[in-house]
């Protein structure tokens, strides 16, 4: 080879490494970057031999973590709302699998068994409609059985982090799939609050609005505010402000007027369980938004991973639905609301009927026109 080619070689690769292998990693960087930025929330975190949990019940006001070292705390956090969301439930649980069985065998490493089962009974009875928590408590038995005289611990904690790392790339992978739905440059309603906080990380039905946003599918988000917790209000809008998604909140009950002005492309929301037949148990309201778009001919899309199915249900008419104290509507941020004396019924979920949605998009794929049928060809 002649000096001049040889030259002209040297020359090429310098080029590359002194300028473009730069450029290609600050490329990379920056796609991580929009990665991470559109999931930089953890509520759920497995730190210092305890699991630490995000207080829901202060945000956005308050960011702090509760530190919990026992089962007993875990189950009380699920129960009073510190972690909420049919996802989150599932994963607090696992961890709280963990720590009942640390605890039992610090007590006796002989007996540690006999007491097991009523952890587990305590760590069900926290919340009744999600059904991510009772299936996170099968696969942590499941997980005991294996454990084989070993110490069980590792194998337990090992099963907990699975779950959690597994739900966050069912988001994602839903995140892709339904994106894809969304017209472009839509604007689309949530109900409740079904992101990071709600799950792993990213979120079901504000995993595929981070999705459909980040590829300009979605160009507003209209957020029900979602009484009486403010799910909407406190932890959506601000999960949405936080990624510089545009937001606007709205009243539960402007949600139809909304649609009537054709405003609203899709509905778009999460589940705490569906049935065999692909009705949805959702947070309350979800059915009053489900009528409306149906009248409206405003799409409805449920997003919700396998482990918020219950297959042994035939219809959501089995679905148990959590009543929770009156006192929740009687008051609003601890401040009496409600003339004196007022009586109050509040259930938190109700049951959106298959027919009115169009789509339930689940890691395995998506399920249009929900019924028994498809619902047994896509999940089995
Ligand atoms: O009472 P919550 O806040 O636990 O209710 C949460 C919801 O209803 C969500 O929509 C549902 O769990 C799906 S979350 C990914």
């Amino acid at each position: 080879m002649g000096r001049k080619a040889k030259f002209a070689i040297v020359s090429v690769i310098y080029v590359f490494f002194a300028f473009l292998a730069p450029c290609s990693s600050l490329l990379l960087c920056r796609m991580e970057d929009s990665i991470n930025t559109h999931d930089s929330i953890r509520a759920i975190v497995w730190r210092d031999d305890g699991l630490q949990l995000l207080d829901q019940r202060y945000l956005p006001q308050q960011q702090t973590y509760l530190h919990l070292s026992d089962v007993a705390a875990v189950a009380a956090a699920i129960r009073d709302m510190v972690v909420r969301g049919a996802p989150a439930i599932g994963i607090a649980a696992a961890y709280g699998v963990v720590l009942a069985v640390r605890d039992r065998r610090a007590r006796s490493a002989a007996t540690w068994l006999d007491g097991i089962d009523q952890d587990f009974d305590v760590l069900a009875a926290s919340r009744p409609t999600a059904v991510n928590l009772f299936w996170a408590l099968r696969r942590m038995r499941a997980a005991l059985a294996r454990v084989d005289g070993r110490d069980p611990v590792p194998g337990l904690l090992a099963e907990a982090r699975r779950i959690h790392e597994e739900d966050i790339a069912a988001n994602r992978k839903m995140g892709e799939l339904g994106a894809a739905l969304i017209d472009p440059r839509c604007s689309v309603l949530t109900h409740c609050n079904t992101g990071s906080l709600a799950t792993g990380g990213y979120g079901t039905a504000l995993g595929v609005i981070r999705s459909a946003y980040s590829q300009g599918r979605i160009d507003r988000v209209f957020a029900d505010e979602t009484r009486p917790w403010l799910q909407g209000a406190r932890l959506t809008a601000w999960e949405l402000l936080r990624d510089a998604i545009p937001v606007t909140l709205i009243v539960d009950g402007a949600a139809p007027y909304l649609m009537a002005q054709g405003r609203i492309g899709w509905v778009i929301t999460g589940a705490d369980r569906i049935a065999a037949n692909g009705d949805v148990a959702n947070k309350i309201g979800t059915y009053a938004a489900a009528v409306a778009a149906h009248h409206h001919g405003v799409r409805f899309m449920v997003v919700a991973p396998s482990s918020t199915v219950d297959m042994s249900l035939a219809s959501g008419a089995e679905i148990p639905i959590e009543t929770r104290a009156a006192a929740e509507i009687l008051a609003c941020g601890g401040q009496p609301v409600a003339a004196d004396g007022a009586d109050a019924w509040n259930p938190v979920f109700d049951i959106t009927p298959a027919a009115l949605i169009d789509a339930i998009v689940t890691e395995h794929g998506v399920i249009r026109a929900p019924n028994r049928a498809v619902m047994e060809s896509v999940l089995g």
